[in-house]
């Protein structure tokens, strides 16, 4: 039985679980990463991210006590550094995802963001790691190398220099028909001659680590979200998921072909396996327990857990629209704002927290149905993990919105679990997906209870809401 220690590095904490070929838990542990919070920026440590890879991981393997056979890591995806490859010291703070700097770059490439989308099937957006990438070299440093955290990360744990194809493809750089670097792209965003690193297949062993006792494997290197995808079964084109972490995720599978998106969803590898590369199309919700943390802040809640108690039974029309680090698909507007609209002096703290929680189930339901224009036709149901999965009324309101049925994966580590199936698909090469990746039943489902045409009336006043504080934004221009 192949046991795993995967590690998931997410955007607000690092989690390490140790599992065995029966997907069961023998270790887990949790190191919370605070990002900065700038003026449209958001930075890491570096040091952080690789200090809570380590501790996390070496108190999972402790607790699980058993021989651990390979260490897998998921990554966020689109957050990069500039660093030296010679001695692996960062040379510039990790740029999130989240972060919006980079707008300046995408402004400036706006006449060709009709190629980049054919190219790479990705939207010309901050989002992606190549403007960051850009704004990294022209405003900190043009020293090392730069690259998305993964590569960093798999630098200081192997000494090799590699990224798998399911994190480059979040680049904007690289070519979705056959997930290689492009040169033109590259030349397009001032990166050219850039020292790249190689790229591997998601069921690749790349190198070896002793950071966690003996020496182990390092294979399963993939995307959180893509992770997350596969844990979930989503093996077959038309499976979605949404991840609802520190911003909520929603994946479809497309196949092996690579599909673009109509819609203005972004279209991805989601991994290659056995040669054979999977795609999928993904929607975002840029703050989702970002935006939970900022009701806390505020003091409205004093945790997540708080959500079902103080949220209101009824939202008495006060809307939410989430947007506190810009809206992604299909709007992609990096300057939006969020905006609470509709309130009136009644309106309490239960209001608020309802319609954020409304508000980020109303931009799940617009993804949705991104989705089943692009794969012609509606999702039949949408499978769900993460932290905020744990709050009923968010999870209902998902189901009222997109009046599918919501299903509940049954594990909190959706992402360091499809990162393990991947690891475990690398050492043992005979061994078929689906087997990897384990079957799993939800563990709650929620059934749509508003009629379609509440829902349909409340999304009608949620885009209205949307499409105020867009105009509004390009009038402040
Ligand atoms: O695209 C960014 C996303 O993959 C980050 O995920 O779990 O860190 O919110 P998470």
């Amino acid at each position: 039985m192949t046991t795993v220690l995967a590690i998931d590095q997410g955007t607000s904490g690092t989690k390490a679980v140790v599992t065995d070929g029966e997907g069961k838990v023998l270790g887990l542990a949790e190191h919370p990463v605070r990002p900065a919070y700038l003026p449209g920026g958001v930075e890491q440590n570096p040091q952080e991210l690789l200090d809570s890879v380590l501790a996390a991981g070496r108190q999972a393997v402790a607790q699980a006590g058993a021989p651990i056979d390979a260490v897998a890591l998921a990554n966020q995806g689109e957050t990069v550094l500039a660093w030296n490859p010679d001695t692996g010291e960062p040379l510039s703070p990790a740029i999130v995802w989240q972060d919006r700097r980079s707008e300046e770059v995408c402004v400036r490439l706006r006449e060709h963001a009709d190629r980049i989308a054919r190219v790479t099937g990705l939207v010309l957006d901050p989002y992606f790691s190549a403007p960051k990438m850009a704004w990294l070299r022209e405003n900190v440093t043009r020293e090392g190398v730069i690259t998305t955290s993964d590569a960093w990360l798999v630098h200081r744990l192997t000494g090799e220099f590699v990224t798998d194809v399911s994190t480059a493809s979040r680049s904007l750089v690289t070519r979705l028909d056959d997930a290689e670097w492009d040169d033109e792209l590259l030349d397009l965003f001032g990166l050219a001659g850039e020292r790249l690193p190689r790229l591997v297949a998601n069921d690749e062993v790349v190198g070896s680590t002793s950071a966690f006792g003996g020496d182990l494997p390092v294979c399963g290197l993939v995307v959180d979200q893509q992770a997350a995808l596969l844990a979930e079964n989503c093996l077959t084109a038309g499976e979605a998921k949404c991840t609802f972490g520190t911003g909520a995720f929603l994946l479809a599978n497309t196949g092996t072909s690579a599909t673009r998106s109509a819609a203005g969803l972004a279209a991805s590898v989601a991994w290659r396996v056995r040669g054979e590369t999977s795609h999928c199309l993904d929607g975002q919700v840029y703050t989702a327990a970002s935006a939970v943390r900022w009701l806390r802040d505020l003091g409205m809640i004093d945790s997540a857990a708080d959500l079902d108690v103080v949220a209101a039974d009824d939202g008495e029309g006060v809307l939410c629209v989430p947007a506190f680090a810009g809206l992604a698909a299909p709007w992609w507007r990096p300057d939006a704002r969020a905006a609470f609209t509709g309130m009136t002096l009644a309106t309490g703290r239960g209001h608020l927290v309802l319609a954020v929680l409304q508000g980020i189930a109303a931009q799940v339901a617009e993804l949705g149905d991104l989705v089943a224009t692009d794969l012609g036709r509606p999702l039949s149901t949408l499978r769900v993990d993460g932290g905020l999965t744990r709050s009923r009324v968010l999870m209902q309101a998902v189901a009222d919105l997109t009046q599918v049925t919501i299903e509940v994966y049954p594990s909190e580590h959706a992402t360091p679990l499809g990162a393990a199936a991947l690891a475990r698909a690398a050492l043992d090469p005979a061994l078929p997906l689906r087997e990897a990746v384990g079957g799993w039943k939800p563990a709650t489902t929620y059934e749509p209870r508003w009629p379609e045409e509440r829902a349909a009336e409340f999304r009608a006043r949620w885009r209205e809401a949307v499409q105020t504080m867009t105009r509004q934004g390009q009038e402040g221009e």
